[in-house]
C-alpha cells in the first residue's frame, strides 16, 4: 500500500540521492572543520554554525504535542512550505494534478500554478461548505496526485467531519494523498485528523505554528505523514529549513508553562469569535453569518467593499472575500484582543449600508 503511494511521486525525486549537508553527516559534538563556517562566536550561541537540518529536540517536542512518531513529522519554513514539497515532490509539470474545493485556501492552487500542475476544482457544497465527496470520487483522474482540504477551511470557518475524510481516503488508497491542512484545527472542536495517520497510509495533517501558537513570524510549519512519505519530502526540502534563532525560540514557546498560556488564550478567542458572531447577525446590514470552528468569522453582508472601505476608513482591516467562489459580498473578519473587537463594534454601529 504504501509502496503504491510511493510510486505516486515524481520518479525522478524517487531516485534522487539527497544533498548530504555537512550537519547531516556528522551532528556529533566535536571540532567542526566541515562546513566552511567562520569558526569566531557571535554573542548569540552557535549563530556562526549550520543548524540540524531537521533538530532533534523540536522533533521530541512536536511528537508529543501532535501523538505521533518522531518518524511522522517533518518540519517546515511554514505550513506553505509544507504545501509546496507536496507539489515539488507529486506533480510533474505539465503532466499531473491536484484537487482542490473552492472557496478554500489560495496556495493550494497557487503552488500548483508555480508547479505547472493542473487543477479539479471541485466547489464545496453553497452555503453548508460541505465537501462533495461523491463529486470528488467522479472527477478524479490518475494523473490527480494530492487531494487538498483545509479543515477548519479558510475562509468559510467549517471542519469536514473525520467521516467525510476517511470516505476520502478508502476512495482514493493508493491512488491519492489526501492532504489535511489544520491550520485552525486548535479552535475546531473536532480533534485533529492526525489520529488517522496509524489507519490510513494517504492521509497526510499540515500543522503550523502561525495560528493558535501566536508565531506566524517564527514561519514553523510541520507535515505529519507516514515515515515513507516524509523520506520522500525529506529528499525535496531545503537543507537547513529552520533558522537557529526561530528552533530556540519555538522551543522556549513549547514548554508546558507557554503551552498553559496558549491553552487560554484559545479559549478566550473561542469564547471571543461566539460573541461576536451573534453580535454580528443582530447587524442591519449583515444577512448571514456563518458558524465558524476557527479564529476568524465569515459573514454575508450587503455591501462588502463599502463596508471594508469604511473599516479601513477607522484604522481597521478586515477581508473582502467577495471574488472567491460562491462568495459574493462576504467578509472575513479575524479576532482581535478584546479591545481590538471593541473598537471593530464600535467601527460597525457607525456604519449605514
Ligand atoms: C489554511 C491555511 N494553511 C496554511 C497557512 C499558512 O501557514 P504558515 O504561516 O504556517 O505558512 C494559512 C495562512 O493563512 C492558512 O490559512
Amino acid at each position: 500500500m504504501i509502496d503504491d503511494l510511493l510510486a505516486l511521486a515524481r520518479p525522478e525525486i524517487t531516485r534522487l540521492i539527497p544533498y548530504s549537508s555537512a550537519r547531516r553527516e556528522h551532528a556529533a559534538q566535536g571540532i567542526y572543520l566541515n562546513a566552511n563556517e567562520n569558526p569566531y562566536p557571535k554573542a548569540i550561541p552557535h549563530l556562526h554554525r549550520y543548524p540540524q537540518p531537521q533538530p532533534t529536540r523540536l522533533r521530541e517536542r512536536f511528537a508529543t504535542l501532535y501523538r505521533v512518531d518522531q518518524d511522522q513529522i517533518l518540519m517546515t519554513r511554514g505550513s506553505d512550505e509544507g504545501i509546496d514539497l507536496w507539489l515539488r515532490s507529486f506533480c510533474r509539470a505539465g503532466n499531473d494534478a491536484i484537487m482542490v474545493c473552492p472557496p478554500t485556501y489560495d496556495m493550494y492552487a497557487l503552488s500548483a500554478a508555480i508547479q505547472h500542475a493542473a487543477v479539479l476544482s471541485v466547489p464545496l457544497i453553497p452555503d453548508t461548505f460541505a465537501l462533495d465527496i461523491d463529486k470528488m470520487i467522479a472527477t478524479w483522474q490518475p494523473t490527480c496526485k494530492l487531494i487538498f482540504l483545509c479543515s477548519p477551511n479558510n475562509p468559510t470557518g467549517n471542519v469536514f467531519p473525520w467521516q467525510d475524510i476517511e470516505r476520502l481516503c478508502i476512495a482514493f488508497s493508493n491512488k491519492a494523498i489526501v492532504i489535511v491542512d489544520e491550520a485552525y484545527i486548535e479552535f475546531a472542536s473536532q480533534k485533529s485528523c492526525s489520529a488517522l495517520l496509524n489507519k490510513y497510509d494517504n492521509i497526510a495533517v499540515l500543522r503550523t505554528l502561525s495560528k493558535a501558537f501566536g508565531m506566524a513570524g517564527a514561519r514553523c510549519g510541520v507535515v505529519l505523514a507516514h515515515k515513507k512519505l516524509i523520506a520522500l519530502l525529506e529528499k525535496v526540502i531545503s537543507p537547513y529549513p529552520l533558522a537557529s534563532p526561530v528552533i530556540e525560540i519555538v522551543l522556549h514557546e513549547l514548554e508546558p508553562d507557554t503551552l498553559h498560556k496558549i491553552q487560554n488564550q484559545v479559549a478566550s478567542l473561542k469564547a471571543a469569535r461566539d460573541e461576536l458572531s451573534t453580535y454580528l447577525s443582530t447587524l442591519p446590514f449583515v444577512e448571514k453569518v456563518w458558524p465558524s470552528d476557527a479564529n476568524f468569522i465569515l459573514l454575508k453582508v450587503n455591501d462588502a467593499k463599502g463596508l471594508v472601505a469604511h473599516c479601513a476608513a477607522q484604522h481597521i482591516v478586515i477581508r473582502d472575500r467577495s471574488h472567491m467562489h460562491s462568495l459574493n459580498q462576504c467578509v472575513r473578519i479575524s479576532l482581535g484582543l478584546p479591545e481590538e473587537n471593541q473598537q471593530l463594534k464600535l467601527a460597525l454601529e457607525s456604519y449605514q449600508a
